[in-house]
């Protein structure tokens, strides 16, 4: 081999490993193609060599041509196989981007929901509105007078025992109370606004007991109270029979059955009687007592009224076939969402 096929094909290799560098650096399609004039084109070094091939020996220049054109062909297989390459990345990320997934179900978004004693409480409330009645409200927390004394239970006056009071640290000993029943809202009501009323108070209450299925230190009451001219116990009968009807349905009916209580005279208890013939107590009645109208200023010659109230949490217990009160506190999703 003369010095001149030496030195041509020492720089054909070393032209071939540049482009070959330059191959496998290109690091995307659009870097590859525009690099081939340069590698492979007419214009490129390695072809470029050719044009020295007519300056060398007749007996070099096969040797020499097959030797560049080896050069040549080992640039464009590699150039072809990198073209290859990362025509397929580019569309593996391509394919990457635009996956869509048509199995995937997305979550619908969480919703809320109305506590049963809350949804319970308002179709209560639904039907009286239905019945010409409107919603009143009082405290949770109340005076001794308003949930007691105005109620007709004197101080030391046994029915007190009845309730089991929690009182509250506030003002004299035994002046302040989380209120044992709704009653104390008729007090409220007839004092600041003149009659005729036919409202409805429902809210929570509070008495001193030890949980269990059937018994919660703080539960839910709805009270009735009607004041207008010339009502007497058979509006009130009359009353609990058609709230009985529109809100059980019409195979129920109800009772009234004697009982007592300070602040209604007469007073008794009214339960409602199941399609199947078995009662459920449902609360205490009674006409308004005439001290009571008189001590929250309503003449109790010119009107006379009737009142009621009854527990709501046993109420949806029934209703919604719930087994344990205490299930209503513990805020169990799982349990909540049946209703
Ligand atoms: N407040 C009484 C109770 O909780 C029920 C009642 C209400 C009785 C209205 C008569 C009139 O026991």
């Amino acid at each position: 081999m003369t010095s001149e096929v030496a030195a041509l094909a020492a720089e054909a290799h070393s032209l071939t490993a540049e482009a070959l560098a330059a191959i496998a650096a290109a690091a995307d399609v659009g870097a590859l193609t525009a690099a081939r004039p340069y590698l492979l084109g007419r214009g490129s070094p390695l072809t470029g060599l050719r044009r020295r091939l007519g300056a060398l020996a007749p007996e070099d220049r096969p040797v020499a041509g097959r030797a560049l054109s080896g050069a040549l062909a080992t640039v464009e297989t590699r150039y072809d196989a990198r073209l290859e390459e990362l025509r397929a990345a580019e569309r593996r990320r391509r394919l990457e981007a635009e996956r869509l997934d048509l199995t995937e179900l997305p979550e619908p978004p969480p919703v809320g929901r109305l506590h049963v004693i809350t949804q319970t409480l308002q179709r209560l409330e639904d039907t009286f509105c239905a019945m010409g009645y409107t919603v009143a409200e009082g405290p949770e927390i109340e005076t001794e007078w308003h949930n007691f004394g105005a109620l007709n239970f004197p101080p030391g006056h046994p029915a007190r025992d009845m309730y089991d009071t929690l009182y509250v640290d506030h003002g004299p000993p035994a002046s302040t109370l989380l209120r044992t029943h709704t009653s104390p809202v008729q007090v409220r009501v007839m004092q600041s606004r003149p009659p005729p009323l036919y409202v409805v108070a429902p809210g929570r209450c509070y008495r001193q007991d030890t949980a269990d299925a059937t018994h919660m230190p703080v539960f839910h009451q709805i009270e009735g109270l009607v004041i207008d001219d010339g009502i007497t116990l058979g509006d009130l009968a009359g009353a609990i029979e058609t709230f009985t009807t529109a809100y059980f349905g019409a195979g129920f009916t109800s009772r009234l059955r004697p009982s007592y209580f300070p602040f209604t005279e007469p007073s008794a208890e009214f339960d409602v009687q199941r399609p199947d013939g078995t009662w459920l107590e449902l609360g205490g009645c009674g006409v308004v007592h005439p001290s009571v109208l008189e001590v929250c200023g309503v003449d109790s010659e010119r009107w006379s009224g009737f009142a009621f109230g009854f527990g709501i949490d046993r109420l949806a217990m029934l209703r919604y076939g719930i087994g344990d009160l205490r299930d209503l506190w513990t805020n169990d999703v799982r349990f909540l969402e049946q209703f």
